[in-house]
């Protein structure tokens, strides 16, 4: 199995650690639910104060899960709804400090309190959305979104279809 070495001594750290082990664990790898799978579980080993994390795919138009963390959650989720459906139309990043004061968020657990949803966009086109919850508001920043979005940008060319 892979070596993980993942430092935590700051956030910016962390993130660099994670980037290298997501990369390290897919390079190469041509099956798109196995990388998402191992991304997603990285993610929920080495990230603190997650309730959820995980991929949801762009299928036929609307947002279907995918590889994921935590309890079971909604499956559709049609674009331009909740979160992520609004990461998904927008193709832009949602950081979220309190779900409650987000009109239409989508409780798919009552404990999530905060949200960051990442777009995975390949050739222009926003082919799947990374979805992180915590019960803790407030529990994203910016460097979560920088981070997120570095995984998401590496990601994009190894969760589609089977190259
Ligand atoms: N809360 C999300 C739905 C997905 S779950 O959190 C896993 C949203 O509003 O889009």
């Amino acid at each position: 199995m892979h070596d993980i070495r993942i430092a935590a001594a700051d956030p910016e750290e962390l993130y660099r650690d994670l980037l290298g082990t997501i990369d390290a664990l897919t390079a190469g790898e041509p099956d798109g639910v196995a990388n998402m799978a191992n991304a997603a579980a990285v993610l929920w080993q080495y990230l603190p104060d997650l309730n959820w994390v995980g991929f949801y795919r762009m299928v036929d138009g609307e947002l279907v899960l995918g590889p994921f963390q935590g309890k079971a959650a909604c499956i559709r989720i049609p674009l331009g709804r909740g979160v992520c459906g609004t990461a998904a139309a927008t193709a832009r990043t949602q950081l979220v400090p309190d779900v409650h004061a987000f009109p239409g968020h989508i409780a798919c657990d009552v404990a999530s309190r905060a949200e960051l949803v990442v777009p995975v966009v390949r050739g222009g086109v926003v082919i799947a959305v990374l979805d992180l919850d915590s019960p803790v508001p407030g529990r994203f920043e910016a460097v979560d979104a920088a981070g997120c979005e570095a995984i998401a940008a590496l990601l994009a060319s190894r969760i589609g279809e089977r190259r």
